[in-house]
């Protein structure tokens, strides 16, 4: 029987990279997809040392045309079939949609349609929703289209929120989430197996 990996994820990400860490660590040894490796569009993020750590291969690129273009380039190269945004926080080029669709995956840190859209990223969206007095929070997982923030939603998972808690627990509610989940589903979009309940 042909063990090898059948499909090639490359991850996305803008900041600290626990998310991209939480899915190059579950798909290790998994015989149904590999991680490429890790692109973040910032020179300073915590992600690289993360990266170092683990021994996974990072590079930086600009979120400029260009450098969304060469980086296509070496996906499409290197053989890449899905790309995952594991906190990335630049819009997405049409392009990419177009050579990838369906097949570009973002977790978004909030119930959407709800606290979404341009700027809303990170604390921006816990901050946001402690404003708003909202009694739950949550994680949406979509693919991505060319509308920010609008395409197919695929899971959804909710976290119940206390009147005390700040954005800081909110974002920390929010994260276990995250971590919970969002491997399990990027695995059931590349190949099939169930959704988490
Ligand atoms: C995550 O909470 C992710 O959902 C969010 O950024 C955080 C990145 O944390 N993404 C967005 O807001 C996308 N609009 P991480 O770098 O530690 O994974």
């Amino acid at each position: 029987m042909d063990t090898k990996p059948v499909k090639t994820l490359a991850l996305l990400a803008s900041g600290e990279g626990t998310n991209a860490q939480t899915l190059w660590r579950y798909f290790i040894n998994n015989s149904r997809a590999k991680v490429w490796g890790v692109a973040c569009n910032r020179s300073k993020a915590g992600v690289y040392a993360r990266a170092e750590g683990d021994k996974v291969h990072h590079i930086q690129f600009a979120s400029s045309p260009e450098g969304f273009a060469q980086l296509l380039h070496t996906f499409l190269q290197d053989g890449v079939t899905h790309v995952v945004l594991a906190g990335f926080l630049k819009a997405i080029p049409a392009e990419w949609v177009n050579t990838y669709p369906g097949k570009i995956i973002n977790i978004h840190p909030s119930l959407l349609p709800k606290y979404g859209g341009m700027g809303m990223y990170g604390m921006h969206v816990h901050q946001a929703v402690k404003a708003a007095g909202e009694k739950e929070s949550g994680i949406t997982i979509h693919t991505v289209t060319a509308v920010y923030d609008e395409g197919p939603i695929l899971f959804q998972a909710k976290t119940t929120l206390a009147p005390t808690d700040d954005a800081d627990a909110i974002r920390q509610k929010v994260q276990e989430l995250e971590y919970r989940y969002f491997a399990q589903v990027v695995d059931h979009v590349v190949s099939g197996t169930p959704l988490p309940e």
